[in-house]
């Protein structure tokens, strides 16, 4: 284990390598405890290379068994052979020469799932970021770009297949039950998209022909019985294939293109060049075993990993630290498909939502960091909400502001520039700059400035002018090593919504620069007047939340009631309530802290209600305006000296307020939406289900009954609504027979379904009590419980610690032990995997002062250990600062 929280990267440093690898050739003799790796590797100098330059190849934990240059083996005296580095300081003159390097390594002991191990008996790998060198010695950065012919072999019993990227060249049998193939790909990559996958798995087969006419074999394989629940990410592969050649012109460039699942994965899910390797869970589905949000899930990473073929594989990032180059446009890329595929405003809000639970928190504590860092210690801590998430919202201002046209010819350009290349942001920048004309160095600061920016409005009316004047300012707040902060450009759609509803127009606007609807801030204050504007208008700004930015905005609360009534932007009546309940509930926690008990007005229940039984709206949006604000969102707002406590009891109150004054339209309308069709995951059925699910809720808790939700568990045909009633009883009746009956017989149903079974862990760790870290503690000694399975660790102790606030903060401290001593235990195991839990104590500075306390303690303790992993150390560090 790397002990050294060591050397920093810095993205100054860069300087291109002085030796290339156009061409690999790698032979594995495939077993599980020992390996032998063979790699042949074409080399050559860079023009401007002395001649005696070393060759400085990267390894982690390897051993050599034997390395050889141009055929002869190695003069022990010209190299140095480390598990972290192989330095060859005698080479050829000549600038192209050959190296043969053997390696030794152990797949079966390699708990990390990084580089190569055995997942359920299957071999597998994951090489992004660094784990190629986990394999080989090699140049392990993205701008090494080299053609792969890969060779395995393996006893067949165990290994009936073997995959690996690119096209099928020769395959066949070998004394002693054994086999090999043969894999070429002819696209040059980086080593973080090697792949190879060996086992025993079944297979869905389908076949895709491209716009021009390329015949693909796809394949996805999954453990055998499994096949069916295959069936609906084959559907979304080929969506996402035609999607992107409609929509970016985009076609595939193999003749297969294959997909394995595989149940122990660090990540989501892993874009290798023709062989992306999934986690299981973003695979397989079905009625019975995947909820609607699991079947969309699927959707959007089958899309995203497809989608990365184009954006990180044909065109890849030159360092690690261009990671947002690929996967914010990449991200930007799903969201628009899934948009597509289902309702635009619904996933809108969906991914603002998202973007402010995990990205906000992120930007405004110890651990932001631009959406391009300048520095990292470690890489693997860099796949996070800012590069993938704001990285995406920033391509999407790019196309706000260019428009789609000039946005798509940019594309274009960036495709036809680059392609075959490992470039930078600068790179993708100066593309639409070139296409468009336009001057976009003010708007590269959202790739280089972290924090999330505030806009400041306020705004009058003259009724005799017929003028609107608005003042807006704009601040960003200090980050670590980011003092002072340099002015955006932020994009504002907005609308001056008159009395009808609709907006209204003017005749001109002065001030700041509008353009289709959209705002152009570029200084810190903008005084703008909007002259001809025929009645009082209500501002709605941010509308489709075109930027990433917090908004305080001077409005009364009358102001925003009619926006959430009558704004033609379905996401801005979404977020014009939001802001309402959102504050109800910040001034309801303070009473509750206060010892008084909170109250709510009449009028913000009421459109509450008439949004959600208004049959108008689609019903995913209606659950939506249902799904009051969570705790985590209530504390993220209120932002220091936080009580989660009492934004627990508050929020408890409003649901109940709720749920009585909408007593007889809930009962109606849940009533209403029982659906006797069979079983279909599209998005309107999907939405009519969780509506009812955000329904359940409030009938149990006016009736002070689980009978309703004990029902829906019953009676449910589908996953949906059999997790949402028991999510529902667990809540709130977790103490009583009915919620243990309840959990016991789903445990009963899914015992031998990991996926599922993770489900029955996570409605638990949700479970707002005093008794939930000894039951947590009780869970975690369960048969299958594990530690060495990261979506079992995700779903007991990540669901707690990011989505159980009462707990996880429990006022004794209790919770972060929990938390702390997890992830002490798995650190030694899969550091990559740890790091991450301990991201859960990045708002520790926001909390009241005694948990504040507690928080620090265990971090500092947990700092002190000196066998930390150098990702831990990291994270531990930088949240500490
Ligand atoms: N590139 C993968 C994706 O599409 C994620 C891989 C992350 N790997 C890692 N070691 N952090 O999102
Ligand atoms: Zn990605």
């Amino acid at each position: 284990m790397r002990t050294e929280s060591g050397q920093i990267f810095r993205l100054e440093d860069y300087q291109p390598s002085n030796y290339l690898i156009p061409e690999v050739v790698l032979d594995f003799r495939l077993n599980a405890e020992e390996t032998l790796v063979t790699a042949r590797l074409q080399v050559e100098r860079i023009a401007r290379a002395p001649a005696d330059a070393p060759l400085i190849l990267d390894g982690d934990g390897l051993v050599l068994e034997a390395l050889a240059v141009n055929g002869t083996e190695a003069e022990p005296a010209d190299y140095d052979a480390s598990p972290d580095q192989l330095t060859i300081s005698r080479l050829p003159a000549s600038r192209r020469f050959e190296l043969t390097i053997v390696t030794r390594i152990a797949p079966s002991k390699n708990t990390t799932l990084m580089g190569l191990y055995v997942s359920s008996g299957v071999f597998c790998t994951q090489c992004e970021a660094e784990g190629f060198r986990r394999i080989t010695y090699f140049l392990d950065r993205p701008d090494i770009l080299s053609v792969y012919t890969v060779r395995m072999e393996a006893d067949r019993k165990d290994a009936p297949l073997l995959l690996s990227n690119g096209n099928p060249l020769e395959s066949g049998d070998l004394a002693d039950g054994r086999h090999f193939a043969v894999w070429h790909d002819p696209f040059p990559k980086p080593s973080y998209l090697f792949a190879l996958v060996a086992g025993d798995l079944g297979v869905v087969k389908d076949r895709f022909t491209t716009a021009s006419g390329r015949e693909v074999d796809l394949g996805i394989y999954v453990e055998h019985g499994k096949e069916k629940r295959a069936a609906y990410a084959m559907d979304a592969l080929k969506r996402s294939m035609r999607w992107d050649e409609e929509r970016f012109g985009r076609e595939y460039d193999l003749d297969v293109f294959n997909i394995v699942a595989v149940s122990d994965f660090n990540m989501g899910a892993m874009e290798n060049k023709g062989l992306n390797v999934f986690n299981d869970k973003y695979v397989l589905a079905d009625e019975d075993t995947a909820t609607d949000v699991d079947f969309a899930n699927i959707e959007a990473i089958i899309a995203h990993e497809y989608f990365h073929n184009w954006t990180g594989n044909r065109i890849t990032c030159r360092d690690w630290f261009q990671l947002c180059l690929k996967e914010g446009l990449t991200v930007f890329r799903d969201h628009e498909f899934s948009a597509n595929e289902r309702s635009r405003a619904v996933k809108r809000i969906a991914e603002v939502r998202g973007l402010r639970a995990h990205q906000f928190p992120e930007d405004q504590g110890p651990l932001a960091h631009p959406v391009r860092p300048r520095r990292y210690r470690e890489i693997n801590n860099f796949y996070t909400a800012t590069v993938y998430e704001k990285g995406s919202e920033v391509v999407r201002m790019l196309r706000t502001i260019l428009g789609e046209d000039a946005f798509r010819a940019g594309m274009d350009l960036y495709f036809e520039r680059h392609d075959g290349q490992a470039v930078t942001i600068e790179d993708f920048v100066k593309a639409f700059e070139d296409a468009s004309g336009r001057d976009l160095s003010q708007f590269s600061l959202w790739y280089h400035q972290a924090g999330t920016p505030n806009v400041a409005l306020s705004s009058r009316y003259d009724g005799k002018e017929k003028t609107l004047t608005v003042d807006v300012e704009q601040s960003v707040p200090p980050t670590p090593s980011e003092s002072r902060k340099r002015l955006m450009h932020i994009p504002l759609a907005f609308g001056l919504v008159g009395p009808d509803g609709t907006d209204l127009d003017y005749q001109s606007v002065e001030g700041a620069s509008v353009e289709n609807g959209v705002i152009h801030l570029r200084k810190r204050r903008h005084q703008m007047v909007f002259k001809g504007v025929k009645a009082r208008p209500v501002l709605s700004i941010n509308r489709g939340f075109s930027a990433p930015v917090t908004l305080s905005v001077e409005s009364r609360a009358d102001e925003q009631l009619f926006l959430a009534r009558h704004d033609s932007d379905p996401f801005s009546r979404w977020q014009a309530l939001n802001t309402l309940l959102t504050d109800a509930l910040i001034a309801a926690s303070k009473a509750v802290r206060g010892g008084k008990k909170p109250v709510f007005e009449d009028e913000l229940i009421s459109v509450t209600i008439d949004l959600a039984a208004d049959e108008t709206l689609e019903e995913a949006f209606r659950a939506l305006i249902l799904s009051v604000p969570g705790e985590a969102d209530v504390a993220r707002e209120i932002g220091r000296d936080i009580d989660p406590d009492a934004i627990h009891t508050a929020r408890g109150a409003l649901l109940m307020a709720i749920a009585q004054a909408g007593s007889q339209t809930f009962r109606a309308l849940y009533e209403r939406l029982l659906d006797n069709a069979p079983f279909s995951p599209d998005a309107r059925s999907a939405g009519r289900r969780a509506l009812r699910n955000t329904l359940i809720e409030f009938l149990v808790l006016d009736s002070s009954s689980p009978e309703a939700a004990y029902r829906q568990f019953e009676d449910a045909d589908n996953m949906t609504e059999r997790a949402g009633a028991l999510t529902v009883l667990a809540q709130h009746f977790h103490d009583t027979d009915v919620g243990r009956a309840a959990l016991a017989a789903f445990e009963k149903r899914y015992r031998d379904n990991p996926l599922v079974l993770d489900k029955w862990f996570q409605i638990q760790a949700m479970i707002p009590s005093a008794a939930t870290v000894s039951l947590l503690r009780s869970l975690m000694e369960h048969p299958h419980f594990s530690l060495a399975n990261p979506n079992r660790v995700r779903a007991l102790v990540g669901t707690f610690s990011m989505a159980n606030q009462t707990a996880f903060h429990s006022a004794d401290g209790e919770g972060y032990r929990l938390v702390a001593e997890t992830v002490a235990a798995l650190d030694s195991h899969n550091p990559q995997v740890a790091a991450r839990l301990a991201t859960a104590f990045r708002s520790w500075r926001s909390l009241e002062k005694g948990r504040r306390e507690h928080a620090r303690k265990l971090l500092a303790e947990m700092s002190k250990r000196t066998d930390l992993s150098r990702d831990l150390a990291d994270i531990l560090e930088r949240t500490l600062a």
